[in-house]
């Protein structure tokens, strides 16, 4: 499918809290947020939006006719061993109505360019198997190679 013309994308501000909360309650694959209230998500990815540090964080929002269809979220990563930095990918998240047309895609380039401008020497994602997006190979078909590795995680205890 071409790409198509009228695609946007551009640095996420808080204003764009709604928008990108309506796209991850589209997904109905969060749990806590398809149990909240859509203000309550909204004014919490607010917050983050603002918490966002330039030199650390880069979100970025894809529009089409001035609407925000999909964003992504890159954090820049600190490691000694490297010549240069770590990307983290730890979101990307497309409107179901405009998946398969390229826009993420388009998302993946910008932070490929953003990875490029930094110096950064490798971008990284967690991909849940069971993810379409892992199904349908999105990362791999990018280029990207899947890792034979264990990823780690602990839950934290709620400070409140
Ligand atoms: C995964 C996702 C970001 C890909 O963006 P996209 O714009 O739909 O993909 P593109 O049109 O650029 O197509 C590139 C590849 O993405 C994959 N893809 C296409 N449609 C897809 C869909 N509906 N769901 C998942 N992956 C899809 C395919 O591998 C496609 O390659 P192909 O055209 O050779 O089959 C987007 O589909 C999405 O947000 N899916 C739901 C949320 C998700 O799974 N996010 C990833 C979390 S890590």
């Amino acid at each position: 499918m071409s790409v198509m013309s009228e695609l946007v994308l551009r640095e996420a501000t808080a204003s764009d809290a709604g928008a990108i909360a309506g796209i991850l309650r589209a997904q109905a694959i969060f749990v806590h947020i398809d149990a909240e209230a859509p203000e309550e998500t909204k004014v919490r990815l607010e917050e983050r939006i603002r918490a966002s540090v330039p030199s650390h964080d880069l979100i970025l929002v894809a529009l089409v006719d001035g609407s925000i269809v999909g964003y992504g979220a890159v954090r820049w990563m600190q490691n000694l061993i490297l010549r240069g930095i770590d990307g983290y990918l730890s979101e990307l998240f497309l409107h179901p109505d405009a998946v398969g047309k390229q826009i993420g895609t388009r998302l993946l380039n910008a932070f490929r360019d953003a990875a490029k401008t930094r110096n950064a020497e490798r971008l990284w994602c967690i991909n849940l198997r069971d993810r379409d997006s892992y199904k349908r190979a999105f990362y791999r078909k990018s280029g990207w190679d899947e890792r034979d590795i264990a990823v780690f995680m602990e839950r934290q205890p709620p400070s409140r």
